[in-house]
């Protein structure tokens, strides 16, 4: 049994009843490619994570995308998220399935096989579904009225990142005044997600340029609540400006992903959470000398933030080329044919969706395995 820690005075049981083989084992003695998740160190990063929203307004609502895994959803559950976030529908249908009964699809939701399969899911947990135009609303409005259920809709801003969202406060409160009161639907507030901020490396730049972007969507929300229009919810924020736009007046919901488990890009970002995932992979070939080869490449490291890098090794650099199933690297250090080391992804939300399970260990033995069960679900 692991205890989950989320204060001094509480400590919250996950119990596991895996009887996987590899169950005891030492790490290094694994297979390879293998995702290994550190729990102690996850722990931590949950419980530092919650620590810094218990007394605050804001709640947190943390990104599945970043892991995928039920079995990590459920221990930020007990360590006090009010529900998750989701980028997919089929990872909410996976939460739901698994019981977690407050999901936000923090998308768009759009044709008719994906609107039939929301409102089916919402007639078993309570959704809510990212919105910028009337005609989503009144695709997800029909098919909610017909299958007896409510989807609860906020409408996105676009605060600066250029993808989805509406960019003006007269479209968001257009919108808001057509979908009141339309059946099916309910109007939930905004979703406001400042991604083109957080890999502002300076912390005091990526602080003042966040608030200023998230300051857009509070004064939305300003604009409507003088219209008449109750906003009961601002969504959004990540792991690297939980702490500067998750502490602003107006907004409800961190939608924090990365701290769960983080990679290289992200401990360049907030180092007070520890890298708790890593790839074991093997040292394959030593074909020259300084040159060695490595049994993982692209369709095992997700590398869109740059290169990985390999614990315990900081001056050894990874090339940029990463083959599908290879890494080609010079100016290595003596290592032997068949030795294990610790790969470090600069992206974990690609690299976990390239598993199906996360071995999880703790002091460099094997404690438990937890299986991905939203890996691949990209519709
Ligand atoms: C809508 C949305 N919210 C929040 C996040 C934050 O996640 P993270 O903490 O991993 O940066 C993301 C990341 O892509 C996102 O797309």
């Amino acid at each position: 049994m692991a205890g989950l820690s989320t204060s001094s005075s509480m400590s919250l049981p996950v119990e596991s009843d895996c009887k996987d083989a590899r169950i005891g084992q030492v790490i290094e003695e694994l297979d390879t490619p293998t995702l290994l998740l550190d729990r102690a160190a996850s722990d931590g990063n949950l419980a530092r994570m919650a620590g810094f929203f218990r007394d605050r307004p804001a709640k947190l609502r943390p990104h599945f995308k970043n892991h995928k895994c039920v079995t990590l959803a459920k221990r930020q559950m007990l360590a006090g998220a009010v529900g998750m976030t989701c980028a997919k529908l089929g990872e909410a249908e996976v939460l739901v399935d698994n019981g977690i009964r407050d999901v936000l699809i923090a998308n768009q939701v759009v044709g008719a096989a994906k609107v039939g399969r929301l409102v089916r899911l919402a007639k078993r947990a309570r959704i809510t579904v990212a919105v910028d135009h009337i005609d989503q609303v009144e695709a997800i409005s029909r098919a909610a009225v017909a299958a007896e259920s409510v989807v609860n809709l906020l409408i996105e801003v676009d605060i600066g990142m250029g993808r989805c969202g509406l960019t003006t406060g007269e479209a968001v409160l257009k919108l808001a005044t057509t979908l009141t009161g339309m059946p099916g639907v309910e109007f939930s507030g905004l979703q406001a997600y400042e991604g083109h901020l957080v890999n502002v490396v300076d912390r005091e730049q990526r602080r003042i340029q966040s608030r200023d972007a998230m300051q857009q969507a509070v004064e939305i929300r300003r604009l409507l609540e003088r219209s008449g229009i109750p906003v009961s919810c601002i969504s959004g924020c990540s792991s690297a400006t939980y702490d500067c736009t998750g502490i602003l007046d107006g907004v409800d919901e961190i939608q924090a992903g990365t701290y769960a488990t983080m990679d290289r890009q992200y401990f360049r970002l907030t180092p007070e959470f520890e890298v708790a995932l890593s790839i074991l992979v093997r040292v394959i070939s030593r074909p020259g000398p300084g040159k060695a080869v490595l049994d993982v490449g692209v369709k095992g490291a997700g590398a869109e933030f740059g290169v990985p890098g390999i614990r315990d090794y900081p001056d050894v650099v990874i090339p940029f080329f990463l083959a599908e199933e290879h890494v080609v690297m010079n100016q290595t250090p003596d290592w032997s044919i068949g030795q294990p080391l610790h790969m470090i992804p600069s992206h974990a939300c690609t690299t976990c969706n390239l598993y199906r399970e996360m071995v999880v260990h703790e002091n460099g033995v094997v404690v438990d395995v937890w299986p991905i069960e939203a890996s691949g679900r990209l519709s």
